[in-house]
């Protein structure tokens, strides 16, 4: 299973790289057959020891290799540090930062084309939440416009706008209902985020259909997020 964390905008150089350490000291010590993924802090990315299963990631990039693009990250930028995993479409860019799904697209073709692992996050907000589920899927497709469901190192993060760092989670029925459906067109692994933690990881595993987990606010300490990767070995699918 993949088990990922995102680290938003915490964490300073020295912090993270700490935090990077343990995680390393911990998966390689352990037999651990998990997916790790750290989405860092740009100013924290660097050349990390390489450890089996686990690869540091960038939360963003702007679709140029370089430019003028007065405070953006190109790719240029993340291969100098290895990076090949990235995120797209969080919903806090999507809605904060107001991403459209247009641009959205571009980036994902940009990174597509270098080949990267990419996380898509799609999720829908509390006012089409309480419409139910034809409108939330309807909302869900719509966050695929231009999106190339086939890409081999595709992975999609299913997080409900209401249940990211709110500490609600969606019911493990309103998950399964959700990922079930996902999985009936979509053949990539498929995440589920929002208020995971260590007391509901196990369970949310074990949901049909879910290949595992993106945690933000949860993961940020090194000990809950041992604990997270610990308890995913132990479930069987
Ligand atoms: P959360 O964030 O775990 O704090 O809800 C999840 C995410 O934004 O990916």
């Amino acid at each position: 299973m993949i088990i990922a964390s995102n680290f938003k905008t915490n964490y300073t150089r020295g912090a993270t790289k700490a935090f990077i350490k343990e995680i390393q000291a911990f998966v390689a010590n352990t037999t651990s057959k998990q997916q790790v993924r750290i989405f860092a802090p740009f100013t924290a990315l660097d050349c990390f020891d390489e450890v089996a299963h686990l690869k540091v990631g960038a939360q963003n990039f702007y679709p140029v290799q370089n430019g003028s693009f007065t405070g953006e990250i190109g790719f240029e930028q993340l291969e100098e540090f290895g990076i090949d995993t990235v995120l797209i479409g969080h919903s806090e860019r999507r809605h904060i930062l107001k991403e459209s799904q247009n641009f959205i697209a571009q980036k994902y073709d940009f990174a597509k084309a270098r080949e990267v692992e990419i996380i898509y996050c799609i999720g829908e907000p509390q006012e089409i939440r309480m419409q139910g589920i034809d409108a939330i899927m309807s909302y869900l497709w719509e966050q695929f416009e231009g999106i190339d469901i086939h890409y081999d190192k595709l992975i999609i993060a299913y997080e409900p706008v209401w249940a990211i760092g709110t500490g609600l989670t969606a019911s493990l029925e309103d998950i399964e209902e959700v990922l079930t459906r996902l999985r009936d067109k979509l053949s990539a692994p498929l995440l589920y985020g929002g208020s995971v933690k260590v007391e509901n990881i196990d369970a949310i595993l074990h949901v049909k259909a879910c290949d595992g987990v993106l945690v933000g606010t949860a993961s940020w300490n090194e000990k809950a997020f041992c604990e997270m990767i610990r308890i995913a070995d132990t479930v069987k699918k």
